[in-house]
C-alpha cells in the first residue's frame, strides 16, 4: 500500500515537473510579474483600455501589453534589473522630476519577466531586425534628421543624444540609445497610428502629418541614438 502510493505520487509529480518545465519560463515569468506586484501599476491585456484623460491619470505605469513588440529583450532583461529613469518627468507628470527607484528585480526573476513580457506581441508590427542588421533598415538619414530636429516639434519633448551632447524636452520619453531599446517597426506602427497604443492624447498624432516615407526616415534617425552624445 506504502509502496504504491509513493510510487503514484513520485509518477504524479514527474508529470508536474514535466508540465512546469513545458512552460517554465512564460509561465514562471507570468507568476513572478504578479507576485512582484507589477501588476498595479502596468496592464498587459491589449487592446489599450484608456479611453478619457481620467482614465490615463489613473494609471500609475505604462501600459505593457505590447511590450514584445516594442522592446529588444536585451535591453529589456538588463532594465529589469537594474532599472535607470527613461520619462524625464515622473509618469503623468509635467512639473515633478523622476526620481527613479523603479521596482529592481533579481536576475533570475528579471529573465523570467523578459520572456513573459516579449511574448507580448501584437499582429502586424514585425520582429526588431539583429542588431548587426539595425544600418540596413530603410530610410533616410539625414531627412529623418531634419523632421526630427526642425521640421517637426519631436525634439522638443524627447532627449537625444546630439553630436556634442544630450539635448531636447522634457515631456516625451528619453531616446537616449532608442537603437539598444526599441523595436523600428514598432516605432513605425506607433508613429502611423499612435492611438492604437496610446489612444489618449499624449503625443501629437503624426498620421496625416507625416508619410510613410517620412516615418522610415525619422526612425531611421532614431536607430542612430546610442547611450551618448557621439
Ligand atoms: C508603483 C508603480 C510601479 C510598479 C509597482 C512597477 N512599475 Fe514598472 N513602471 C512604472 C513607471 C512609473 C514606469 C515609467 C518609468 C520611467 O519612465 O522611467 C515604469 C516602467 C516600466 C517599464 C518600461 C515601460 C516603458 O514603456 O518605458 C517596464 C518594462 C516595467 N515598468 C516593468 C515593471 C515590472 C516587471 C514590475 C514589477 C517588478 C514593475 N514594472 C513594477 C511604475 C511601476
Ligand atoms: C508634445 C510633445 C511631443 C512631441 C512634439 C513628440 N512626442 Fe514623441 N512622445 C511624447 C510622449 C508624451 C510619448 C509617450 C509617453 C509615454 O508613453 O509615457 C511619446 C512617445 C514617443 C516614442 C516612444 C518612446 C517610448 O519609449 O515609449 C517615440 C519613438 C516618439 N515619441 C517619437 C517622436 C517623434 C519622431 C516625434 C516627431 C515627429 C515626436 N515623438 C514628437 C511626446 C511628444
Amino acid at each position: 500500500m506504502r509502496f504504491v502510493s509513493a510510487l503514484f505520487l513520485s509518477a504524479a509529480m514527474g508529470a508536474a515537473l514535466l508540465m512546469s518545465m513545458a512552460g517554465v519560463s512564460k509561465a514562471g515569468g507570468a507568476d513572478v510579474f504578479k507576485s512582484k506586484g507589477c501588476a498595479a501599476c502596468h496592464y498587459t491585456d491589449g487592446p489599450a483600455k484608456e479611453k478619457t484623460i481620467a482614465d490615463q491619470l489613473a494609471k500609475k505605469g505604462p501600459e505593457l501589453w505590447y511590450a514584445g513588440s516594442k522592446f529588444r529583450p536585451g535591453w529589456l532583461g538588463a532594465w529589469l534589473a537594474d532599472p535607470k529613469p527613461i520619462r524625464p518627468y515622473k509618469y503623468n507628470s509635467l512639473t515633478e522630476k523622476n526620481a527613479g527607484g523603479h521596482p529592481k528585480l533579481s536576475g533570475g526573476d528579471a529573465g523570467q519577466v523578459k520572456d513573459f513580457l516579449m511574448g507580448l506581441t501584437v499582429k502586424g508590427v514585425a520582429a526588431a531586425p539583429p542588431m548587426k542588421d539595425i544600418k540596413k533598415i530603410k530610410g533616410k538619414k539625414i531627412k529623418g534628421k531634419l523632421t526630427f530636429t526642425k521640421k517637426q516639434p519631436c525634439s522638443g519633448c524627447h532627449l537625444y543624444p546630439a553630436r556634442k551632447k544630450v539635448t531636447g524636452g522634457f515631456t516625451g520619453p528619453s531616446l537616449v540609445n532608442a537603437v539598444a531599446r526599441l523595436n523600428p517597426n514598432w516605432i513605425q506602427a506607433y508613429m502611423e497610428n499612435s492611438k492604437a497604443f496610446k489612444p489618449v492624447k499624449d503625443m501629437p498624432n503624426f498620421a496625416g502629418i507625416l508619410s510613410k516615407a517620412d516615418i522610415r526616415n525619422v526612425t531611421k534617425f532614431i536607430m542612430s541614438f546610442k547611450p551618448k552624445a557621439k
